[in-house]
């Protein structure tokens, strides 16, 4: 079985990072969040992965290269607008050949892995096997009427949901797949819809069997997404402390820290993971807090909340919560008069003032 990943799109919910930064780079726990993807699929037996790019972004590649290090093997297929997911699935046809496959949407993190859903597909004997998550806003999502093991009908957002169940990002096919995706045509937001593929799939006869993801499952689209899944993997955190702590600090909880890390006079209460040479001092950092490598948290105090390397957060007074920063960033607190808020954002930028 191979894989496929997308890594494309245009992540403009997640925007301004996604301005500098492809969104499935922006780290979960201090990792890249397409690592998450990849290590899955590798769990799971799957080492032959075709990763979906925006043409012209080599950002993905620069991060993965040939995958060796994840002990995979990475080919990297360029999209050349991202015209929808069953464009996705069209466009990988010649990478992915008579093969079964598992489609793994690169912004959807999960606990537990995949390997249970690639069992359950083989054992099905289905020609696809969609995996859907219990979610309390089916009309949001692509929505499944189920009959026994078999699901017979999917409408992608209605109005009238024939379940309470959300089509997630994973899905497993055998190669009819590519004639589906090679009918279906472009939908009223121009795109080739993947709901539209699985529903052309039941219309030709083909069987669509499923499995259910009864943990945690996100499809990390908005930045409130992101803050939840990197609260849900540090839970499950496991890794070293090297930081170095002065005897006037305390920390209590679970704590992963990299060398070159130094907490002074400084309060850490876990889960908490932070990077190589991150200096805390005369801090407080909170629970569900991930800080990346270089970064500097001086008189602050941080909460559930993503940092991202060589940030720089010095004396502000109120505490900074469910907050997300790109990297290179300085917040200070102002020491000249008049004393005010100065801003420099970049465009779509979002701050909230206290
Ligand atoms: P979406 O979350 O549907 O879209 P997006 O990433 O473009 O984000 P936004 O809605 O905020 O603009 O995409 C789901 C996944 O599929 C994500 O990993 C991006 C990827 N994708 C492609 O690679 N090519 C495509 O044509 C589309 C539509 C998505």
């Amino acid at each position: 079985m191979k894989g496929l990943l997308t890594a494309g799109g245009h992540g403009t919910r997640l925007r301004p990072i996604t301005h500098t930064k492809n969104k499935h780079l922006i780290p979960i726990a201090n990792r890249p969040m397409l690592t998450y993807a990849i290590g899955y699929m590798a769990d799971a037996g799957i080492k032959e992965i075709g990763i979906i790019v925006n043409a012209g972004d080599d950002e993905i590649e620069k991060s993965f290269d040939s995958g060796k290090e994840l002990g995979v093997k990475l080919t990297y297929i360029p999209q050349g607008a991202p015209l929808g997911l069953a464009h996705v699935v069209k466009i990988a046809e010649p990478f992915i050949g008579d093969d079964k496959f598992l489609f793994y949407l690169g912004d959807n993190i999960l606990v537990g892995g995949v390997m249970k859903f690639v069992d359950e597909f083989e054992a099905s004997g289905s020609n696809c096997h969609l995996v859907l998550s219990k979610v309390s806003d089916p009309e949001r999502f692509g929505v499944p009427e189920i009959s026994g093991d078999r699901i017979i009908s999917v409408e992608e957002k209605p109005s009238n949901p024939k379940s309470d169940f959300a089509v997630t990002g994973i899905y497993l096919y055998d190669s009819s797949i590519f004639e589906a995706v090679n009918s279906i045509k472009p939908s009223a937001r121009g795109e080739l819809e993947i709901s539209d593929a699985h529903q052309y799939l039941l219309d030709s006869g083909k069987s669509v069997s499923f499995s259910e993801i009864t943990g945690w499952w996100k499809d990390t689209g908005k930045p409130s997404d992101l803050l939840e899944a990197n609260r849900l993997v540090l839970d499950n955190l496991r890794g070293k402390n090297s930081a170095k702590v002065d005897n006037k600090s305390s920390v209590t909880g679970r704590i992963v820290a990299g060398k070159g890390t130094t907490i002074k006079n400084s309060k850490v209460r876990g889960p908490v993971i932070l990077g190589e040479n991150v200096h805390v001092e005369n801090a407080y950092i909170g629970p569900y807090t991930s800080i990346s490598n270089d970064c500097n948290i001086i008189g602050c105090e941080v909460e559930y909340s993503i940092i991202m390397s060589g940030s720089s957060l010095k004396n502000v007074e109120r505490r900074i919560e469910a907050s997300l920063m790109g990297h290179d960033v300085e917040l200070s607190q102002s020491n000249t008069r008049p004393r005010a808020h100065r801003i420099m954002v970049g465009d779509q930028g979002r701050v909230e003032v206290a």
